[in-house]
């Protein structure tokens, strides 16, 4: 007997953007480990290798019925991102749940020492790129239902959207945007069955702190000193378990952390 979750699931295509690495990658997986018998995967990011690799895994764990399609997108590229929907296979092409996980956030520089590069990249991934990928996705879904449109989006923004913190003035403006960008879809939407849901992680151990810090392993790892982070995986159940609602059901906005932590700042850390 398959969950109640696992049946509203079944046959749909969940495209996940940002899904080589950290929450993204734990979601193609939960959605997969929920829903094993029915069910389409569009995992896209930049590195295509890392892609084809959980392809393969995500088969190998949950067998067959679960049919997972790599593709390599980056999402600050209008242009790809414009050619993207246009040119999935036809059984893939009429996304039910869209994830806009990608992102990324640069360095811990304030103004006004902060490199242009990172203000560009931090905007053009976090918001451009997951507004464009929204706007790419949106026409099929409310083309469907006879007019009244069906799907979800799920929107990753973060407590640095709702909480600006010192040496993050431009990740935190970012994630801001993307609040206010799912607040006002959720609005516009509202004559329409599509569900538009707001997933805030607090503190998760992924590549996050690495790419914030280029490369720099002992600087990223000093950022989860006496802290017990999320997982990627709680953040992934919390996905799914919105997706896997009663259509009726709207889990508009979630704001998760790890018990240690109470705010962007206020982490209690044990002393090592
Ligand atoms: N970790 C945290 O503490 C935390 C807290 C709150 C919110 N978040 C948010 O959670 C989301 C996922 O982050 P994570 O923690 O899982 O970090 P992660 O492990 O670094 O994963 C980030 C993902 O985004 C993808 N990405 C980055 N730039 C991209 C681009 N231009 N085009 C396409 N994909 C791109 C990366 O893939 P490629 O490099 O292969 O492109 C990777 O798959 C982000 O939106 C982040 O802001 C994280």
């Amino acid at each position: 007997m398959s969950s109640a979750v696992s049946q509203r699931l079944a046959g749909k295509t969940i495209l996940i953007t940002g899904a080589s690495s950290g929450i993204g990658r734990s979601t193609a997986f939960e959605f997969a480990r929920t829903s094993p018998k029915d069910l389409k995967l569009v995992l896209t990011a930049r590195r295509i290798d890392t892609l084809k690799e959980i392809a393969a895994e995500i088969v190998k764990e949950v067998g067959e019925g679960v049919k997972v399609l790599p593709v390599q997108l980056d999402v600050s590229n209008a242009d790809e991102v414009r050619s993207f929907v246009g040119s999935l296979p036809a059984e893939f092409s009429e996304i039910d749940v869209l994830v806009n996980n990608a992102g990324l956030v640069k360095g811990v520089a304030q103004a006004p020492n902060i490199a242009e590069e990172d203000v560009s990249v931090m905007f053009a991934t976090n918001v451009t790129g997951l507004i464009n990928v929204t706007q790419a996705v949106l026409p099929s879904m409310l083309k469907r239902n006879n007019g009244e449109g069906a799907g979800d989006i799920i929107n990753i923004g973060s407590i640095a959207g709702r909480e600006p913190y010192v040496g993050g003035g431009i990740y935190c403006a970012t994630k801001a945007a993307v609040r206010s960008f799912t607040t006002s879809l959720r609005k516009e939407l509202i004559a329409k069955r599509i569900r538009v849901i707001g997933i805030d992680p607090g503190q998760v151990e992924t590549e996050f702190s690495v790419v914030r810090f280029g490369g720099d392993k002992a600087k990223a790892d000093a950022v989860y000193a006496g802290c017990d982070p999320l997982t990627p995986d709680d953040i992934a159940e919390a996905i799914v378990f919105a997706a896997g609602r009663r259509e009726n059901v709207v889990i508009a906005d979630t704001l998760i952390f790890p018990n240690h932590q109470a705010s962007a700042t206020i982490l209690h850390r044990k002393s090592t």
